[in-house]
Formats: C-alpha cells, sequence, structure tokens
C-alpha cells in the first residue's frame, strides 16, 4: 500500500502549482445551455469540505422551486424531489450552520414572501435582527432562523419599486457584515446575480454559460477562465455575458484569469482521503515552497517579502498571529526569529490581537499566518495592526485571498490546495517559509555565519527527501494506531521547538479522531497532567536529540513509564537511549535542530490519520469543523 502511495506521488510531482480560494459553506451557480443540477451537484460535491450540515437547490424556470434538506449532498439528493429541479438556471449551497440550527427550513436556498426571490449565501450578516424587525414591521413573513433570509426580504421590499438589479443593489447598501451570495430572481430567469463583501466569490466564463463559485474545483470540470470578485461588487451573468457594478451602480472593468491547472489535482488521486494524500504530498509542497527561494547559496524573496535591507536591519521586534494550526506555526517562527535571527517575536491569536491594543512600536513587523487567507479573525488583526501604523506581511498559500489584499507584503506558501478540513501540507510549508526568512533576517543582521548559513540552506534542502523517508518507514505508526485507537485520551510532550509540535500532533488527533489530546512543554507534565497517567494513557514524547533538552526529556520519560503510562516517542535516527525507555520508538532522520519540527511533525499527522481512519471518522470533514472559519 505504501509503495502505491508514493508511486501516486511520483505522478503528482509533476502537476503544476495549484492555486484555491476556501471558504465554509459553498456556494454554486450557473446559467446557460443545460440543465442545470447536473452541473450545480457535481459542482456542489466538490465544495462539500466547507460545510456539509445541510445542503439545497434552487432551479429558476419562471418560477422558483427550492428543494433542500439535512445531511450531506447524497443524502439531501435523496431526500428531494429532483424531477421539479428542471432548467438552465440555478443555484446551490451547502452549509455549516452559523445562524440557527441545522434544520430544513435553515437550509438554503431562501426566498421572500412571494417566492421570487432566491438567495444562497456564505457569510454572516451583523445587522440582520435589526433588519428582520422592520421588514416584520413591514409584514414579511420569515420561515428561518437565519440571517440570510432577510436579505431575500429586503430585495422583496426593493424590488416592489425597483428592478431586480437596482433591488439587489440598494438591498445590499443597507446590509452589514460579511457575504457571497448569489441571488435569482423568478421575474428575470435569464439572470443570476453574484455579490461580495469578506467572503470569497469567484465567477466563471464557461462555453456553455456562466458560473459562479465560492471557489475553484467547484467549477473546473467546466472552465479554466474566472473572475476573482472583489468587496462591495455585484456581478450580473447571463449566459453569454458577465457585468460588474459597484453598489452604486457604476460599471467596473474585470481581469479574467486563466488557471492552467487540472481537475484531477484537487481530487484525490487514489488516495481514501484528502488528508493522507496531502500527508504524502509535503515533499514536494516543501521543493516548490523553497524553489526560486533559493539562489547561489542565497535566499531570495526578490519583491514578495516587501522589506528593504534596511528595514531588515531596524526591525526591532514581530509580531506573529494566526489560528489553529496557523498558530502552531507562529511558535515555531518565534522560536526560530528570536533563537537564530535575535530578533524578539511575539505570538498572538489573531482572535485576541484584535481586541487588544497591542504596542506597536515603528519598526514592529506584523506577520500573519493563514492557509486560505481567509479567516476572519486573521484578516481583522492585519487591519487592526495596518490602521496603527505596522508594516504587515503575510504568510498565506491562497493567491489573491483577502489577507494578502491587506498585507504590504506576502510571501506565499506553495502547498496547492489544501482540501482536508485538518491541516498539514500547509503546515510545513508555513514552517519552510519561517525557516527561509530565519535564514534571510540572520544574514543580514549578521547574527550567524557563513558557515552556519551554508548549514541552514543545506539542511532545508534535504527535507524534502527526509519527510519522503519517514513517510515510507510509518510501519511502527500504523501498529501504534492499531493498538491505541480506542484510548479516549492522550497527552502530546515537546520541548524548545518542538513544544508547538506537541500541539500540533494533540490538535490532529482531536481534529481528526474526537479523542481528547493535549500538547504541553514536557518539563511542565510535572505540574499537573502528570496527575492523568496510568497505564490507559499513551503519552507522545517529541524527543529529537539536540544539545538543549534531550537528556531531560529522557527524565520525563521515565517518569511517564513509572507510571504506567504507555510511550510513543519521536527521536532521532541512531538514538539508543529512546527504544531502551519507550514502548515504542518512530525514528526521523538527522537534522538541524530548528528543522526537526518539520520532521517531527510528520508521524504525528500520520497517527492521527490511522487512528481516526480505524474509528471510521469522516476525516476530510470531521464533526463540528470547517476547513476556513470567515465568522469571529
Ligand atoms: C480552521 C481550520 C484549521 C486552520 C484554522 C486557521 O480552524 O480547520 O485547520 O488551522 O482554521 O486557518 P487559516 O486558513 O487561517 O490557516
Amino acid at each position: 500500500m505504501l509503495k502505491n502511495h508514493w508511486t501516486i506521488l511520483r505522478k503528482q510531482y509533476a502537476l503544476s502549482v495549484l492555486k484555491v480560494v476556501f471558504d465554509m459553506c459553498g456556494i454554486v451557480g450557473y446559467i446557460g445551455n443545460k440543465e442545470a443540477m447536473p452541473v450545480l451537484v457535481s459542482g456542489l460535491k466538490n465544495l462539500e469540505y466547507r460545510g456539509y450540515d445541510s445542503a439545497g437547490f434552487a432551479i429558476i424556470n419562471k418560477r422558483i422551486i427550492i428543494e433542500k434538506d439535512i445531511g450531506k449532498i447524497d443524502d439531501v439528493q435523496k431526500k428531494i424531489n429532483a424531477s421539479l429541479l428542471k432548467g438552465f438556471s440555478g443555484l446551490a449551497h451547502c452549509r455549516w450552520a452559523t445562524h440557527g440550527n441545522v434544520t430544513k427550513e435553515n437550509a438554503h436556498p431562501h426566498a421572500d414572501c412571494s417566492n421570487k426571490i432566491a438567495i444562497v449565501h456564505n457569510g454572516i450578516i451583523e445587522n440582520y435582527s435589526e433588519l428582520k424587525e422592520k421588514l416584520i414591521q413591514k409584514k414579511h413573513v420569515f420561515r428561518s432562523e437565519t440571517d440570510t433570509e432577510v436579505i431575500a426580504h429586503l430585495i422583496e421590499e426593493f424590488h416592489k419599486k425597483l428592478g431586480f438589479e437596482d433591488a439587489v443593489k440598494n438591498a445590499l447598501k443597507e446590509v452589514k457584515g460579511s457575504y457571497a451570495l448569489g441571488v435569482a430572481c423568478a421575474e428575470e430567469p435569464g439572470k443570476l446575480i453574484a455579490a461580495r463583501n469578506e467572503s470569497p466569490l469567484i465567477v466563471g466564463k464557461g462555453k456553455n454559460g456562466m458560473f459562479l463559485a465560492s471557489d475553484i474545483p467547484a467549477l473546473l470540470e467546466y472552465t479554466n477562465k474566472f473572475i476573482y470578485m472583489h468587496d462591495k461588487e455585484i456581478a450580473v451573468i447571463t449566459k453569454d455575458t458577465i457585468n460588474i457594478f459597484d453598489l452604486e451602480g457604476k460599471k467596473k472593468s474585470f481581469k479574467i484569469s486563466t488557471l492552467n491547472w487540472s481537475k484531477e489535482a484537487a481530487e484525490k488521486g487514489g488516495f481514501k482521503h484528502f488528508m493522507l494524500k496531502e500527508i504524502y504530498e509535503q515533499p514536494r509542497a516543501i521543493t516548490e515552497t523553497i524553489d526560486e527561494r533559493l539562489k547561489n547559496g542565497d535566499v531570495v524573496f526578490e519583491k514578495e517579502l516587501n522589506l528593504t535591507d534596511d528595514e531588515i536591519l531596524k526591525i526591532d521586534s514581530i509580531k506573529l498571529i494566526g489560528c489553529g494550526t496557523s498558530w502552531h506555526a507562529a511558535l515555531v517562527g518565534k522560536f526560530m526569529f528570536e533563537e537564530l535571527a535575535k530578533i524578539p517575536t511575539e505570538v498572538e491569536y489573531a482572535s485576541e490581537f484584535r481586541y487588544r491594543n497591542p504596542i506597536l512600536k515603528p519598526n514592529t513587523i506584523v506577520m500573519a499566518i493563514s492557509q486560505s487567507g481567509e479567516t476572519a479573525d486573521t484578516i481583522a488583526a492585519l487591519k487592526e495592526a495596518k490602521k496603527n501604523g505596522a508594516k504587515t506581511i503575510s504568510i498565506c498559500n491562497v493567491k489573491g485571498s483577502s489577507i494578502t489584499r491587506v498585507s504590504d507584503g506576502v510571501v506565499y506558501t506553495r502547498a496547492g490546495p489544501e482540501i482536508g478540513v485538518a491541516s498539514t501540507k500547509a503546515f510545513t510549508t508555513q514552517l519552510t517559509v519561517l525557516y527561509l526568512l530565519t535564514i534571510l533576517f540572520s544574514k543580514k543582521r549578521k547574527t550567524l555565519n557563513d558557515k552556519q548559513i551554508k548549514d541552514m540552506i543545506y539542511g532545508i534542502r534535504k527535507i524534502p527527501l527526509q519527510i519522503a523517508s519517514v513517510l515510507n518507514e510509518d510501519f511502527e505508526v500504523v501498529n501504534c494506531a492499531e493498538l491505541y485507537h480506542k484510548r479516549t485520551n492522550s497527552l502530546y510532550l515537546g520541548r524548545g521547538v518542538n513544544f508547538p509540535i506537541a500541539l500540533e500532533g494533540a490538535l490532529k488527533l482531536k481534529e481528526v479522531s474526537y479523542i481528547h489530546a493535549e500538547g504541553y512543554p514536557a518539563a511542565e507534565m510535572k505540574h499537573g497532567p502528570i496527575a492523568l497517567i496510568d497505564e490507559h494513557m499513551p503519552v507522545v514524547f517529541i524527543a529529537p536529540h539536540d544539545i538543549y533538552t534531550y537528556s531531560k526529556i529522557l527524565g520525563n520519560i521515565e517518569e511517564v513509564k513509572a507510571r504506567g503510562g504507555i510511550v510513543i516517542a519521536i527521536a532521532t535516527e541512531g538514538d539508543k537511549e529512546i527504544p531502551k525507555k519507550a514502548d515504542h520508538t518512530i525514528f526521523i532522520p538527522k537534522t538541524l535542530y530548528t528543522l526537526s519540527s518539520i520532521l517531527a511533525v510528520v508521524p504525528l499527522q500520520l497517527l492521527a490519520y490511522h487512528i481516526a481512519d480505524k474509528l471510521g471518522r469522516t476525516i476530510d470533514q470531521p464533526k463540528n469543523l470547517a476547513k476556513v472559519v470567515t465568522v469571529e
């Protein structure tokens, strides 16, 4: 089976770099010469990772027919009356509940009182209660608890006096919040309207019609020509035309981008789950992330970083912000920036940063880390930093995403589309970029000598092959998954640059297997978690050989063993001590200490994956989670 994975991967090495936009809740719209339903269903299935608690369809054919229900798209298809859904224009939606429970009534599309307006929405309408109150006073009758439905009624209200397009524009002027919208009107069936504010939305131009979607994989089967919509824009599409306006009705010019990447690349490529495929893609993803940035023994960021040598010299502190896995990458970044480049660095959850008054000195750099570039808290934190005069840089995986548009400099991770909700290859490519930045800063600020820089460059160049060897030798990981997948708790312990890896290993396990797991700095174990240890508790130690804390970690392993705990250790190849003490040792190749985190996380990703697989979990779409959190 492993060989098979590796063969598939070799083929994937040949694929071009992929870029895609992600978000929560999925929207698809089509208007053209073909039956709309097959297009909507296939498009929506490619967006299911965004939301999968309910789904629905609207077909516009003189009147609007809406069919929707709770469950995944396959289940919804079985429950609805598909024979009613005939026509050449339609909207579809898969939901990740925010306002209102998971019920049929709350599923999208939503309609106005007269069933003339249908709407699908991703985002959050902040002033929906006050709008709803006003609309109720005007005798509008609501059928759901969602914030979305107010938009349908608001458009209906304006439509009493105005045409469809003007009604949408005027309604959106009253709406506060984020939205990616698809809107249809029974009186103008030859038109669909798309609108965006702070939620991703694209328009696709095809040979047999036009499309709208939350992101690219939805449309790849039909077109490779896309328009990325901007905030507060409205696109009016017919089967042959696309026109874009601002909310005042002023026509805007737009650019059609042609993507030359294949649909297969966004599919599973023979792997059982996207998560596994993405874990196996890491050698390629890292190769592409370092490629062109390492030239003639030097790190080159061309203009993407947007920092002059003088600015690099003057940096007095860095603030790293992010959420979830990206926040863990930030913790590794702090370790590297302080240890090697000697720049004081703080890490903050974006959600906290945005509501504080952080101290930003004139030469503070605020760096946001985000796979999607669409996480609401990270965007808001970055805007806050910018407002306070800080220079902002983002490390992001998605070209053109919101975060990249508000940053002064953007360094892209080149991981390609990450579909599995649990982030894997995005994380290791984030660590790669942070490592490259550390080399650059250390060199410019002369905190490391030429030999040290050379060793670091040599080290990162070897990482893709070293990850490949970890992937090839996953026997012990699979064995541990087999032995311990029924345990209900576990601890992950690491120190220094590998403390964030303990957090990340625990997060991966929680996300995909639903097993409770805690990450801790190993030395902190004695201040609490040690009370939990008994023969039922697997404890994962991230213990690569290093000059700093290795001997201390050996002591912590003894402490766990003395209390009957089960020890799974990640150790450096050739380590003779750890296998004597641990129940299971998973080896990673020898590398520089700062790079050990990139290698050590890989077996932990695999462990979480295999445990979840043995438990039969829906790995790519874990319950209650979303790939991109565009809400606070
Ligand atoms: C969600 C995802 C996580 C991700 C986090 C931050 O919670 O499920 O996998 O780490 O958002 O996302 P970002 O796109 O900003 O890195």
